[in-house]
């Protein structure tokens, strides 16, 4: 019993049996790569000692052995440890830009006028890397997207951005937009980010469209080019075009099953609604219809009518005049015959 009551004795109280402590506040620090840590630390002596030498050293594992090795005989700390303690009660270190490789067990020892001290005791640090992972990586669109934040203490809130915006939820049924880079960071600290990891959504096209080369009525002979543009991932790789007659109601014409559709020189029977249909490995969209349109215009045709109405008008203007002429002349005879008449009435009755 008094052996177990020693045996705790020594284990709660460590180094202290001896008269002298090392305490490390936080003995299990965990902190992320390219953050600063500080191992808060104070130590104790007995009265009447007088520190003369304090360093810290890293334990490493050398031919199977483990030894301890000072942080000021490691090239790897040179610039980024910095004793912020004193000779006095306060051991405290700060290691700065943290490397994955600073994760390990470290030591305090101090020697006074009389002793050397080795604390058994050590801190062990965790340096941590914030690491993305976006699950699946390619999806189709409607399928679920689940985001997460690897880090390996659970000391830090993260949040995801993608594209460099946030994302509000780290889970959702991917669309099309939502393809891009994400990567989580630190909550308040976006100096902590992990490396971007992309999210490639599949779809199949949509927005397919039409685009004419030359737009408006076509003269007959004259040659346009028809392209079919969509987005899609993968990219749209095969091509339908029909074409479908204003006025029938029968079903469309399978003109062509190129990206683009050529008509190098149309004829009036290429006049139509024509619409392109456009497929990748995940299915299949069509555009709106186009209409195309090859011959004289309703603008020609009410210029040319108009041209007849004018030269109508005026030949039947000219023959009116030519009858109104004809007619004032024969009136005219008529009117000296009725004068003639009441002459010889005006001379009869006289
Ligand atoms: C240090 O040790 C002295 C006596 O050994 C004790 O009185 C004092 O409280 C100790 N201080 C700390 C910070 O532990
Ligand atoms: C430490 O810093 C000094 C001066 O800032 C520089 O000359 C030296 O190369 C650095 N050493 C390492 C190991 O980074
Ligand atoms: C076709 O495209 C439209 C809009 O571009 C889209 O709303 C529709 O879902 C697509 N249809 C298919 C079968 O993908
Ligand atoms: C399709 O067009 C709409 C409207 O212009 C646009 O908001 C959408 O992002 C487009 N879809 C794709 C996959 O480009
Ligand atoms: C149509 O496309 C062909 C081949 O790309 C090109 O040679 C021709 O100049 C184009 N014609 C018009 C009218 O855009
Ligand atoms: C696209 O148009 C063609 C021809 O009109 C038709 O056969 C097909 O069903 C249409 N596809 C879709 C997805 O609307």
């Amino acid at each position: 019993m008094e052996m177990i009551a020693l045996l705790v004795l020594i284990m709660k109280t460590g180094t202290t049996v001896s008269g002298w402590s090392v305490t490390f506040e936080n003995p299990n620090p965990c902190a992320l790569k390219g953050s600063s840590v500080e191992f808060s630390c104070s130590y104790n002596y007995s009265n009447g000692e007088i520190v003369s030498k304090t360093a810290w050293s890293k334990g490493q594992m050398k031919s199977g052995i483990w030894i301890r090795v000072a942080l000021s005989d490691l090239p790897l700390y040179q610039n980024r440890s910095e004793y912020l303690g004193d000779q006095q009660h306060d051991c405290s270190l700060a290691i700065h830009d943290l490397q994955v490789e600073d994760t390990g067990h470290y030591y305090f020892w101090f020697d006074t006028n009389m002793y050397g001290r080795r604390s058994k005791t050590s801190l062990h640090l965790y340096v941590t890397e914030l690491s993305a992972r976006v699950y699946p990586k390619t999806v189709r669109a409607g399928d679920n997207v689940t985001l997460e934040c690897g880090v390996s203490c659970q000391l830090f809130t993260t949040v995801w951005f993608k594209d460099g915006r946030p994302v509000a939820k780290p889970g959702f049924q991917a669309q099309a937009e939502d393809a891009g880079n994400y990567l989580c960071a630190v909550e308040g600290n976006m100096a902590m980010q992990s490396d971007p990891v992309a999210l490639e959504v599949q779809y199949p096209p949509c927005n397919v469209s039409i685009e004419v080369s030359h737009p408006g009525r076509l003269a007959e002979g004259s040659s346009v080019n028809l392209t079919c543009s969509s987005a899609a991932n993968p990219a749209a790789h095969s091509y339908i075009w029909y074409r479908r007659n204003i006025s029938s109601s029968g079903s469309p014409l399978q003109v062509g099953v190129e990206h683009m559709l050529f008509l190098p020189s149309v004829e009036a029977s290429d006049t139509g609604l024509y619409l392109c249909q456009a497929m990748n490995s995940l299915g299949g969209n069509n555009s709106t219809e186009v209409l195309l349109t090859v011959g004289a215009s309703y603008f020609n045709h009410f210029i040319f009518l108009v041209g007849i109405g004018v030269k109508v008008v005026i030949v039947v203007l000219l023959a009116l005049v030519v009858i109104w002429a004809w007619r004032c002349r024969s009136n005219h005879s008529a009117v000296d015959k009725k004068e003639h008449d009441n002459d010889y009435e005006n001379v009869t009755t006289a």
